[in-house]
This record gives C-alpha cells, structure tokens and sequence, in this order.
C-alpha cells in the first residue's frame, strides 16, 4: 500500500526512512514545496535500502500531488517548526494555510485516505483539518500522545532507574506544553504502579519533564525534534496499514467523550485498517479531569483564531 508523506524534512524524512526500515509499506512518496528536496530525499533513503534490507520504494515530488494517488495514508508535515522558546501556538499563522491547502491536495487525489495530522500547533491543526477536508471524522488522527507517551517512558525509566521495555504509561489531552496530561495514577513498572516507587516530587519532577520534552528538545537542537516524532508517526501507519488495532493515544475530534465536543484533544483510542476504529473511555481522578477541562479550554481559544 501507498503512503504519502508531505514535507521531507526533519520529521518527513524521518518517518519515511522508519517506515522504510520496518519494510511494510510498497511505497512511500515524498512531497515538498522545496524544488528537488523530496527527490533528493528519496533518492539518498532509497540508497540505503540494500545496506538496510528494505524493500519499500521511495519516491519524490516537487509538489506534484497526480503521484500521491491512491494513498491509503497521508502524514502531513509540512510547515515550520518552532525555534527555542517559542511555543508550538506561535506556528498557527503560516501552518494552518500550508495544512489547509495540502489537505485539499490530498483529498483531490486520494478520496479515501486517512491523514495523520503532525504539523504544529497539531491540536488545531487536526482540528483545520477535520473542518476543511470533507473526510469522515475516523479519517483523520492527529499524532501527538504517541510521541508524549514515548517521552513519557522515557522519564519514567530515567527516574525508576530501571529498562524502558518495564513501563508503560500515557499522556493525553493537548500536545502543548502546558496541556500534556501524562497520566501518573495509570503508569506501571512490570504491572505494579509507579506510585509505590516515586514519592510525589519525583512523580512531579518526571510529569514536568514529559510536558516540557520538546521544549528541552528545541533548546539543545536548535530547532525540533525529529526521531521520537518520525518514529512515533511510523507505529501509527503500521497499525492502519497492518490492521494492528493498536491502542495508541491520538488528537480525535471528541463528540462527547471526555465531557468534549467539537474539538480535537489527545485521547486514547484503537487504530486500525479504518483509521480510528474506537475511542477509549479510560476512568480519570478528579484532578485529572479538571486538568483535561483545561487543556480543552486552551486548545479552544487556539482554535478560535483559525479561519477557514
Ligand atoms: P522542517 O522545516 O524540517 O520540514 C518542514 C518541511 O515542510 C520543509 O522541507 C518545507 O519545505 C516543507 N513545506 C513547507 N510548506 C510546504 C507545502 N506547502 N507543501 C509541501 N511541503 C512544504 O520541519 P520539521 O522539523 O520536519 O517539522 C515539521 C512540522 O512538524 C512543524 O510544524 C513541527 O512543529 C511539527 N512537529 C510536530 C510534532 C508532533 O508531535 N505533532 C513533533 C515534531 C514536529
């Protein structure tokens, strides 16, 4: 099957070479407005698929759309990143008319596809997307709780000072930096909460690392991250692609769920060949609650500076 990836840098050209390593897609293209960049992006991925062993085609285009054609999944990346200190909402002018506009390219040439929503403020983003594209609402899925899961883990581990592959845990509601909800009361160590191994400062210290791991991110590099993202973008294709039905934690358009409407917020749900196949309706504490009623109150205001 075909997979579309619009912007082939940072995080385009890295989720098409994991998608290309993981060798379950026939093709994917590359799209940039860049004159010769996707070409050359592909070009260079496809060299390295003997010494990687990948099968998958790669392929480039300056911004003709007739190649992406029957994609079964398009990634939209395309846009600008955010520099150090800016925050992901400052994006919202220049992105919303590069997603806008792609998305309509997509949809002229691929009717069914599902899209994964990447660009930032990716909230919005998705939310633009859902109301432009004329795509039912399981069509289309915004990539943000994966990544802030995986960040998650990450800091999880670094605090429990013990492997990755023993925790799990989630962050849902708003991919911003003051909207993240990684969920503390649900996150394991081999089955066994984290709460009786961190005392609340670290439980505090891990949760604030988590929402702030992008920022810490575009600090040191200058600009944002791209492997977690790519990465995280390829487990999302995979599940539709391989009819997974992966419960993987995504920006939804909510129709009540989590006392939401008329918005997209990080929750979790089950991806599979139809795209988003089920929402999951986890229980939440009170606190938890009320931080998702506000991460939603954020993400709204957000929205309303949109223009369609
Ligand atoms: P980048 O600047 O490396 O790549 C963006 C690419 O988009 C450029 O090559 C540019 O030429 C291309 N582009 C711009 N307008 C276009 C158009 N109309 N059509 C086709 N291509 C176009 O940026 P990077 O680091 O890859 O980030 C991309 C976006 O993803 C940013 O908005 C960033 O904030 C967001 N992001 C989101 C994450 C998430 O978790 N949702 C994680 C990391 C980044």
């Amino acid at each position: 099957m075909k997979v579309t990836v619009v912007g082939a840098g940072a995080v385009g050209a890295s989720c098409a070479e994991y998608i290309a390593m993981k060798d379950f897609a026939a093709e994917v293209v590359l799209v940039d407005i860049k004159e010769g960049f996707a070409e050359g992006k592909a070009m260079d991925l496809m060299q390295t698929a003997s010494l990687n062993g990948f099968d998958t085609k790669i392929t480039g285009t300056t911004g003709d759309y007739s190649k992406t054609a029957g994609s079964k999944v398009a990634v939209i990346t395309s846009g600008i990143p955010r520099k150090p200190g800016m925050t992901r909402e400052e994006l919202i002018g220049i992105n919303a008319g590069i997603v806008k506009d792609v998305t309509a390219n997509l949809v002229k040439h691929s009717p069914d596809v599902i899209i994964i929503v990447v660009s930032n403020p990716m909230d919005t983003m998705a939310y633009l997307v859902h109301k432009t594209s004329g795509l039912p609402k399981n069509k289309i899925i915004g990539m943000g709780g994966a990544l802030d899961s995986a960040r998650f883990k990450y800091r999880l581990a670094e605090a429990l000072e013990c492997p990755i592959s023993d925790v799990d845990g989630m962050v849902i509601a708003a991919h911003s930096d003051t909207g993240m909800l990684p969920l503390m009361s649900k996150a394991t160590r081999c089955g066994v909460p984290v709460t009786e191994f961190l005392d609340e400062a670290k439980q505090n210290h891990v949760a604030e690392e988590t929402k702030v791991g992008g920022a810490t991110l575009t600090k040191l590099l200058g600009t944002s991250a791209w492997y977690a993202p790519g990465a995280a973008v390829s487990v999302m294709v995979q599940a539709i692609l391989c009819d997974h039905k992966k419960m993987i934690p995504c920006s939804l358009m909510l129709d009540g769920e989590y006392g939401e409407s008329d918005i997209c917020l990080g929750v979790p749900a089950i991806i599979g060949a139809n795209g988003v196949e089920k929402i999951i309706e986890i229980s939440l504490t009170d606190a938890e609650k009320e931080k998702f009623a506000t991460a939603a109150k954020a993400v709204r205001e957000v929205n309303g500076d949109l223009k369609f």
